[in-house]
């Protein structure tokens, strides 16, 4: 028998491939391990998913300031961070199926045990673990791993590095932002863009890649207020997001890191996770109180104040700073998984994508019923044009109307207007809803206000 949740993430990488969601990479030269393309539908889902986040988190608030930083920053910036010296993971080897694996993650699924980053601990519990793969017992040492990916740049010396997350580009313009924005305690910057981490296995679809994107926030704060509402605060905000992505309150929950695991400059650590079809509950958002310890150890590095001038109590302070993180490639994943339903119709079944209206890559699919008869085609033209200005609009007029009907349904379109022979005699349409496939008929001189009340 197969497993429920293995065929569902089986089905989403199929679905993905066939209705241009997410291809793998360069499969003509064979393909790159966990390296992904998003096509056509997967590129307007990934933009709208963006915007929401943009919409949400910078644009509606009068405290947060967007950017958008290089990937290639100076490389003494990843040493002020740590992540030169101590973004590592274990990595070991099976003698035998010559696989790699992640050490601690060996350790923990046959153990339980959480032993991240301690050697010595992780050698010593390999020896009672048989490799998941071929069953043999034959490990050679966990050695730790280097993460960042490394290159160089013309007129610098040293290696430059392709960023690992997009949190440093965002703590170097701390000083530009505030000397140019005069912002008030408390504010935030906030940035979209790519990450990039060499992990040593990738793998679950899009979920763990080496070349992701992030959305991210840095939100500076008066070390002397109260931070914990405004961290419950970013929490709620980080679960309404993951229920505009479609994932229902009983799918996510909260995790908070334990104290003792927790770094020494942190106060609190949660992540939001995902019921997942691939071992349970996966980290989807993170939110951290980092204290000030990026601040100061910017400032350290590069011998500039990082701090911040309050006029009204006249004081000079370094803010501390809540780290709200969300991983927009586990987004898109959720948002996929959410959406996937199979309905029983008779003899069939409908796969249907139920994306919530701002996510769907196509708002509303424009079909003439044949596509042989000109006058057909020309109503349904002028239909197309008149709502695609305001919405994401298709035409197809290619086979059947069941057919077209299926393939919008697997792309997740909220609505399919059909131009057929009554059209010529009284302007009216059929609109169909993906949902409950009622088809009313509307006056074309209605369909912009009863889309209006739609979307
Ligand atoms: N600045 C904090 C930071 O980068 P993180 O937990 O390492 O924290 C943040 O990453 C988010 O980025 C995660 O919650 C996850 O959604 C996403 N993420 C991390 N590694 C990833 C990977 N290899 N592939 C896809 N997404 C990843």
């Amino acid at each position: 028998m197969t497993n429920e949740k293995d065929d569902l993430m089986d089905k989403i990488v199929s679905l993905s491939k066939r209705r241009g969601f997410i291809f793998p990479t360069c499969e003509i030269y064979g393909g790159l391990a966990g390296s992904y393309s998003y096509g056509p539908y997967g590129t307007t889902l990934k933009n709208n998913i963006k915007r929401l986040w943009w919409k949400k988190f910078i644009e509606d608030r009068c405290d947060m300031y967007g950017i958008d930083g290089p990937i290639i920053l100076h490389p003494k910036l990843w040493v002020a961070s740590g992540h030169i010296g101590g973004f590592n993971d274990a990595m070991v080897d099976c003698k035998k199926c010559k696989k790699r694996f992640r050490a601690d993650h060996v350790v923990e699924s046959a153990t339980g045990l959480d032993l991240e980053g301690d050697l010595e601990k992780m050698n010593e519990a390999l020896k009672g673990i048989k490799c998941p793969l071929c069953g043999a017992s034959e490990w050679t040492e966990a050695r730790l791993f280097n993460m960042m990916f490394k290159t160089d740049m013309n007129g610098i010396d040293e290696p430059v590095y392709l960023r690992p997350e997009t949190a440093g580009a965002i703590f170097v313009e701390f000083k530009n932002v505030v000397d140019t924005m005069r912002p008030k305690l408390p504010f935030g910057i906030g940035q979209i863009g790519k990450a990039f981490r060499n992990e040593i296995v990738v793998g679950n679809f899009i979920f763990r890649m080496r070349e992701f994107e992030q959305m991210e926030i840095e939100y500076f704060i008066d070390p002397e207020i109260s931070w914990e509402p405004i961290f419950e605060d970013f929490l709620t905000k980080q679960e309404e997001f993951a229920g505009e992505l479609g994932l229902t309150s009983d799918k996510i929950r909260r995790y908070e890191h334990p104290k003792e695991k927790l770094s020494h400059y942190s106060r609190k650590t949660v992540d939001i996770e995902f019921d997942s079809p691939f071992g349970g509950y996966k980290e989807l958002f993170g939110l951290a109180h980092r204290g000030d310890f990026d601040l100061k150890k910017h400032s350290e590095f590069s011998n500039e104040k990082l701090e911040y001038f309050d006029g009204v109590t006249n004081r000079r302070f370094t803010p501390h700073v809540l780290e709200p993180t969300f991983g927009l490639d586990r987004s898109i994943l959720v948002s996929l998984l959410s959406a996937y339903h199979e309905e029983t119709i008779g003899e069939d079944t409908r796969v249907v994508m139920k994306f919530p209206h701002k996510l769907a890559p196509v708002s509303i699919a424009i079909f003439p019923l044949l596509k042989n008869k000109p006058e057909l085609v020309a109503k349904a033209q002028d239909v197309f044009d008149m709502l695609r200005t305001e919405y994401r609009c298709e035409f197809d007029d290619n086979g059947n109307v069941g057919k077209r009907y299926r393939r919008q349904d697997e792309i997740g379109t909220p609505y399919c207007v059909t131009i057929d022979f009554d059209t010529l005699e009284d302007d009216s349409v059929t609109v169909r809803d993906r949902d409950t496939m009622e088809q009313p008929r509307i006056k074309i001189s209605e369909l912009k206000n009863f889309f209006k009340e739609k979307f």
